[in-house]
């Protein structure tokens, strides 16, 4: 018991030791070059009895070169034969695991870098199927697949594949296999070097056996406080203008110091790194200010921002508008001429400068990768990850194939400044994306992820570009701003499909109408639409590049629309059935609906790439329409129209084209007042019926009728409300009477025929018409009630003449002693006479009318109302 305790106590602290002291790293490869030889073959002892079903591989790992792949760790079974029991292998843009010959490729969320550590881990769960991917602690994948077979062996190996451009050029560390899935937790906190398990199945420890692979050993804090050297490039008698470029071009500034012990450190490295040249970089060094815009206003030459300088040296700066720039002594700054100078300029980098060759239609990245060194001063060379070279040859930079040793272009020397970086033109000597011989526009940056490379190798983010605006210093930026790609067979009058795949289905189309403003004029039985008719269809055969979230940046030229299909709109129920246009005013733009899909990796840029399948394109115009309507007055002026828009995809039939009728709408945005109707909701409807796509944007008017009561049916009722007041008149004042009436009916008539003329002559009555004919005739009648009843008295009075006459004499029969000698018997004679008949008859004329009045009123209004 006691003995087991000790051990256990020795084990723990031999395990504490080697922590403390260091973790063993395997150097594979450390020139790059790929190399059968180079192998760490495991020390412990494998079961092969022992079989996994689930497990854990982790590793920690640097990338130093590139070939085809990097196979770090290989598990095969001898007597079996089988070789791919358990692999690992890496790529700059994915990882593998093999588990049990099963091949399973991830793409990771951010490329791996050289010379950088990282700590990878795969895990598989038998049980649930699951598969795992974590890189420095972080799920990065997880997939579920079926594996079935137990993963066992007799030979471990790092290092190796098959092949020779499956070695591995890298460093190692920490490669542990386990026999079961580890959680995220831990795997979490081994990436971040909080502890350091070792595998049970492959332990780290057990020691390896090394073949041409070097070893070293580091504490196991120092895998995640990596600080690569801070390493200094030198170029000796630059101009400003290359000073300036080349440290920009490298990712990183000319130095700015702010305090005097700054300065003094420069001197110290410089005399450091070159103490037999004294002539060359060892004292003046240009400095990163000047105040060329405004004297005496220092400013950092590459962004422009003001900076106060206190490391000036006695007496400095004294060169007025002379001298604007500044260098770096070994007492401190002194203003210098810009032009005529030649200084040493240094450019210090905090880690490995990485670049990237664009447009040469690579995509395996280990192509496209440099890696940038300095090997003597005022010199640089870009070594590829892969099999490429950029180096100078005499005076010339040649982009060489190391692996075939063939140059595969050559720098145009007119280059700017004589150096490769940014945006160059290259003279090629072997294919290049199928191109074999003449200029290509190759870029060379140093540029991150998600930005863009100006042509003098700066970077802005990649969002500003084509953005209508200048960002680069060189204005380089909004050149080259296609937006569309064609494929070589492009047709402009072929319609396109619905995708590669679904050849059969017709393209659906949007259409999204916005009107603006709607004027009606009912006699002509004309709607005048002013709109905006937006057309959304998707073309697969495209390609969009460098597409923003904000559309009127995604506008086409006028050149690029009309080099593409559009669908075609009649408009037809219009005169002369008018058509959709293309002119300057239409716009077409494109909708960013998903992110781009990949990179252009044949364009000298960061080019990304949008999808036609899955980006739309938008067709936008304001139209001024007369549309023909038709409409049934019957009701008129209590109807309730509509009025159609008819619009028909005229490219090419329904097997073609069709509407897409989910997101096809139309909308009216003004007030819903008209001037006489009143618009509601807008409908849409999709007709089926003809051998074309057709939809009818139906604009329902209730007509208001405030103009009308105000206009003719109050004024016609006190018309006719007049005319039946005069049967109340007394009944001998005829002309009174007749006059009033008739006068109401003229008015009545002339109403009627102002009514008419303001609207369509329909051969059917309409309500209005109704109401009119109706109070005329009601007048009508009233004037024959009036003869009626005018006749009726002149019957009575005949036996007597003149009885008007009569009558007026009665009056004054209150004066007594004046006339004949009976007035009253004669008074009341003629009043007997003269109301008995006609009493019958006004009182006949006032109830009849009226209630002819309230009869048609009632049936009338019921008629409209009910
Ligand atoms: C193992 O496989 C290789 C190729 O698949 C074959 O050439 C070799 O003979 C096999 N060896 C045994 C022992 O089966
Ligand atoms: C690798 O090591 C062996 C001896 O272990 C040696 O003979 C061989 O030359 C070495 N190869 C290389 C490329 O260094
Ligand atoms: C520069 O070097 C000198 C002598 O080697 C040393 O005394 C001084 O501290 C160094 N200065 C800086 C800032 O490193
Ligand atoms: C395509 O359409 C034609 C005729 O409309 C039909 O005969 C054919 O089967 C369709 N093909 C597919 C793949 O749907
Ligand atoms: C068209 O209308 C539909 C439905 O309202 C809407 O989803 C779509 O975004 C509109 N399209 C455009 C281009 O405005």
């Amino acid at each position: 018991m006691n003995g087991r305790r000790l051990l256990h106590l020795l084990l723990m602290l031999l395990l504490l030791h080697r922590g403390s002291y260091g973790v063993e790293v395997l150097e594979f490869q450390k020139d790059g070059e790929a190399n059968m030889e180079t192998v760490a073959e495991y020390g412990g002892r494998l079961d092969r009895s022992w079989k996994l079903q689930s497990l854990t591989l982790c590793a920690r790992f640097q990338i130093f070169h590139m070939h085809g792949r990097g196979t770090f760790f290989q598990l095969w079974d001898r007597p079996d034969n089988l070789t791919s029991q358990l692999r690992g292998e890496l790529w700059l843009d994915r990882v593998r695991s093999v588990i049990a010959h099963r091949w399973k490729f991830q793409q990771i969320k951010e490329k791996f870098r050289a010379y950088r550590w990282y700590h990878l881990c795969f895990t598989y769960n038998h049980m649930s199927s699951g598969y795992k991917i974590y890189i420095d602690g972080d799920l990065n994948y997880k997939t579920t697949y079926e594996v079935d077979r137990p993963v066992y062996g007799d030979t471990i190996r790092l290092g190796q594949g098959e092949q020779l451009e499956h070695s591995f050029s890298g460093a190692l560390s920490q490669v542990n296999v386990w026999d079961h899935p580890l959680s995220a937790d831990t795997i979490a906190e081994m990436a971040t070097c909080k502890i350091d398990l070792k595998g049970n199945y492959i332990s780290w420890d057990a020691g390896w056996t090394l073949f041409n692979v070097t070893s070293y050993t580091v504490s196991l804090k120092q895998f995640c406080h990596w600080t690569a050297k801070t390493t200094y490039f030198w170029f000796p008698e630059t101009s400003r203008e290359l000073a300036t470029y080349v440290c920009e071009a490298l990712g990183s500034h000319l130095p700015l110091p702010t305090t005097m012990d700054e300065v003094h450190s420069w001197y110290n490295i410089s005399s450091a790194t070159w103490p037999d040249e004294p002539s060359l970089c060892r004292d003046n060094f240009w400095a990163s200010i000047d105040d060329m815009k405004e004297e005496g206003y220092w400013v950092t030459h590459y962004d422009q921002s003001p900076v106060a300088v206190n490391t000036w040296k006695d007496n400095e700066p004294n060169g007025i508008f002379f001298e604007n720039c500044a260098q770096i002594e070994p007492t401190g700054l002194a203003d210098i001429d810009c032009v005529t100078n030649k200084r040493c300029s240094v450019c210090k980098f905090s880690q490995i400068a990485f670049f990237s060759l664009l447009g040469i239609c690579e995509s395996e990245l280990q192509n496209v990768h440099f890696k940038v060194s300095q090997d003597y001063m005022g010199h640089l060379l870009f070594r590829g990850y892969g099999e490429y070279q950029i180096h100078k040859e005499g005076e010339e930079w040649v982009w060489f194939n190391v692996k075939t040793t063939q140059t595969v272009a050559r720098l145009d020397p007119q280059s700017p400044l004589g150096m490769p970086m940014g945006r160059r033109t290259w003279h090629l000597e072997t294919s290049v994306c199928g191109q074999m011989s003449g200029t290509r526009t190759l870029c060379l940056t140093s540029c991150p992820d998600q930005s863009y490379t100006c042509d003098d190798a700066t970077c802005i983010p990649l969002d500003s570009r084509c953005d209508r605006k200048y960002d680069c210093q060189d204005n380089s930026d909004e050149t080259n701003c296609q937006l569309v790609k064609k494929p070589n067979d492009y047709r402009k009058d072929l319609v396109p499909r619905v995708s590669h795949k679904n050849n059969n289905k017709s393209l659906p189309v949007a259409l999204n109408i916005t009107i603006k403003s709607i004027n009606i004029d009912t006699t002509r039985m004309m709607m005048f639409v002013s709109y905006s008719l937006k057309m959304t269809w998707y073309d697969y055969r495209l390609m969009f590049l460098n597409l923003k979230l904000d559309d009127n940046l995604n506008v086409l030229s006028f050149e690029e629309m009309m080099s593409l299909w559009t669908p075609l709109v009649g408009f037809m129920n219009t005169k002369s059935s008018k058509l959709s246009v293309m002119d300057k005013e239409t716009v077409l733009y494109l909708r960013r609906l998903q992110s781009h899909t990949h990179t252009d990796n044949s364009a000298p840029g960061e080019v990304t790439l949008y999808s036609g399948e899955e980006n739309p394109l938008i067709i936008s115009r304001v139209y001024f329409t007369d549309y023909i309507c038709d409409f049934n007055l019957v009701l008129y002026p209590f109807d309730q129209q509509h009025c159609d828009m008819h619009l028909r995809i005229h490219s090419a039939s329904k097997e073609y084209i069709t509407i897409d009728e989910t997101s096809t709408s139309a909308k009216y945005i003004s007030s819903g007042l008209l001037l006489e109707y009143q618009v509601s909701q807008l409908t849409v409807h999709f007709d089926k019926s003809s051998k074309f796509s057709d939809v009818k944007v139906r604009i329902p008017l209730k007509r208001r009728v405030g103009y009308a009561l105000t206009d003719i049916y109050i004024p016609s009722l006190v018309l006719l409300l007049i005319s039946y007041l005069s049967l109340f008149f007394r009944q001998h004042i005829f002309e009174v009477r007749i006059m009033t009436t008739l006068t109401a009916l003229l008015v009545m008539a002339t109403l009627f025929s102002q009514v008419s003329s303001s609207l369509p002559k329909t051969s059917y009555f309409k309500m209005v018409d109704v109401w009119l004919l109706f109070c005329i005739v009601m007048s009508f009648l009233i004037i024959i009630f009036h003869v009626i009843i005018d006749l009726s008295i002149k019957d009575v009075t005949n036996p007597w003449s003149h009885p008007p006459s009569k009558v007026t004499k009665v009056i004054p029969l209150s004066d007594p002693g004046a006339f004949s000698p009976t007035p009253t018997l004669n008074t009341s004679i003629i009043t007997k006479i003269y109301n008995f008949p006609t009493k019958g008859y006004v009182s006949m004329a006032q109830y009849g009318i009226f209630s002819i009045l309230v009869l048609f009123n009632l049936m009338y209004w019921s008629y409209i109302f009910g």
